[in-house]
This record gives structure tokens, C-alpha cells and sequence, in this order.
């Protein structure tokens, strides 16, 4: 496994903005705390800690607003997956696949402990301190809603059993 410094030297080389670095710490963060209170289920804690350093990276083109053809509806997550797998990072790539918008096509029991506590870390995290899961659920919705990107809400609505499955399972309040 890549060091943690090799990490940070990926998301420089591909020149992902300061702002989402910033946000890959802090979801590096919970995901660490996560796992230390799902310790009794093994999680690979170095895995998670870089899996959570770099699932952006792929952030960097969607941000740019040049979405290509392979990645037409500008989600940032596939980009990711395809940079990890060029880098030779095929177990990291593989749990970021299941993140954010590609959750919507698994149901809980397809994921690892280590792709739950990305999925669930990647939506409580905040620079500073936390967002409640029914937060975040609430906020995706008012911000799609708003720029009426139903392929967008239709996504998130197709992930939330699982979701909210895998909060509980994980022990995460889920707020009011
Ligand atoms: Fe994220």
C-alpha cells in the first residue's frame, strides 16, 4: 500500500483543487474513526485511510466543467476509479467505485467493511466537525432539487435504503 504522503503527491500531480484536498483529509478523518469503532469487524485501516485520501481525484475534471464523452454525465466518481487503476491502485479503485453517485447500483451486502465506512464518512464529513446523515440526505435533495438535475435526485433516491442500511450498521446516528 502507498504511503500517505504518496497519496498527497497524487492529488498534486493531478492538481486536484486545495479545497477538495482539504475535504479528502477530513473524510479521511471520520473514516478513521469509523473504523476505529467497527474495529471488532477488522477493517483495513491503512486501505481506508488511502482510500479516503483519494477518492476525488477525479474531482479535478468535473470541476473543470469538461466532461468527456466516456464520463458524459460529469460525475467525478468514475474519473476517480479510471485515475486510481492508470496509477496501479486497483484495490483502492475498487472501493472508491462504490461511493457517492455508484452506490445507487449495489444493495448493502455488496459492500466491504471498508467500502461502508467511505460511503458513510465521505457524507458525514464537514472541514470542521459533522453533518448528520438525515442532514446530508436533506441537502442533496434541496441542492438537486434546486437545479433540477433529476438524474442527479434519482440516483441519490435509488441509494437510500442502502444508505441508511449501512449508517445503522456502521452505528452512525442518523440525526434528526
Ligand atoms: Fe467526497
Amino acid at each position: 500500500m502507498i504511503s500517505e504522503q504518496e497519496a498527497i503527491g497524487l492529488l498534486k500531480k493531478y492538481e486536484v483543487p486545495e479545497h477538495i484536498i482539504k475535504h479528502c483529509r477530513a473524510v479521511t478523518k471520520a473514516a478513521l474513526e469509523i473504523a476505529e469503532k467497527n474495529k471488532d469487524r477488522n477493517p483495513d485501516f491503512e486501505k481506508i485511510k488511502i482510500a479516503a485520501l483519494l477518492h476525488d481525484i477525479g474531482r479535478v475534471k468535473t470541476l473543470r466543467g469538461t466532461p468527456t464523452e466516456e464520463f458524459g454525465d460529469n460525475r467525478h466518481e468514475r474519473h476517480s476509479v479510471e485515475i486510481l487503476k492508470k496509477e496501479g491502485l486497483d484495490e483502492i479503485a475498487e472501493i472508491v467505485s462504490k461511493h457517492g453517485f455508484m452506490l445507487a447500483d449495489y444493495k448493502p451486502e455488496d459492500l466491504t467493511i471498508e467500502e461502508k465506512i467511505l460511503v458513510v464518512a465521505d457524507s458525514i464529513a464537514k472541514d470542521q466537525g459533522r453533518i448528520t446523515p438525515n442532514d446530508r440526505w436533506r441537502r442533496i435533495e434541496n441542492k438537486y432539487t434546486k437545479t433540477g438535475d433529476e438524474v442527479a435526485l434519482k440516483q441519490f433516491e435509488r441509494s437510500i435504503s442502502t444508505y441508511f442500511t449501512i449508517v445503522d450498521e456502521l452505528g452512525i446516528e442518523r440525526g434528526d
